[in-house]
């Protein structure tokens, strides 16, 4: 599975542990930064990410910010993104079922390493169901 991965400064740390967690369990992971703690702009990663699922270079999305409501906000503005912000384990479960999430978000100064874990773990373990979730969400592109 291939994964792209992005982050704002607020997110680089525990994107750089979510990337070594995904390299040991064997995920193709795109970097697509940022690269360091400098101040940079959170939608411009929501942008990169978003495009490489949309050119389907990635068939996961992963997104940081601070709280991880910026970067939401900014990759749902991409028609054909739906990003889910995974702010308990619960969620992680829904956003598959029911959203077929493609990118996963996290706020990097809100949640901790092992719960990021294992709500991606989480997300991947559970199927989309279809039927009328499918109806809503072909809506959403409406
Ligand atoms: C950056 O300071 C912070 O505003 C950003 O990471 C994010 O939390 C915005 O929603």
């Amino acid at each position: 599975m291939n994964i792209a991965i992005a982050s704002d400064h607020a997110g680089f740390e525990i994107k750089t542990a979510i990337i070594n967690y995904l390299k040991q369990k064997d995920f193709n992971v795109f970097d697509l930064g940022t690269d360091g703690e400098k101040s940079v702009d959170y939608p411009v990663f929501a942008d990169k990410v978003s495009a490489y699922i949309l050119a389907q270079k990635a068939d996961l999305g992963i997104l940081i910010c601070g709280t991880g409501i910026g970067i939401s906000i900014r990759a749902n503005r991409h028609k054909g993104i739906r990003a889910a912000l995974l702010y308990c384990d619960d969620v992680a479960v829904m956003s598959k079922q029911h959203n077929n999430a493609n990118i996963l978000v996290f706020g990097g100064r809100t949640m901790a390493i092992s719960d990021i874990v294992h709500r991606i773990e989480l997300f991947l373990n559970t199927s989309f169901e279809g039927g009328r979730h499918q109806k809503r969400i072909d809506l959403l592109d409406q």
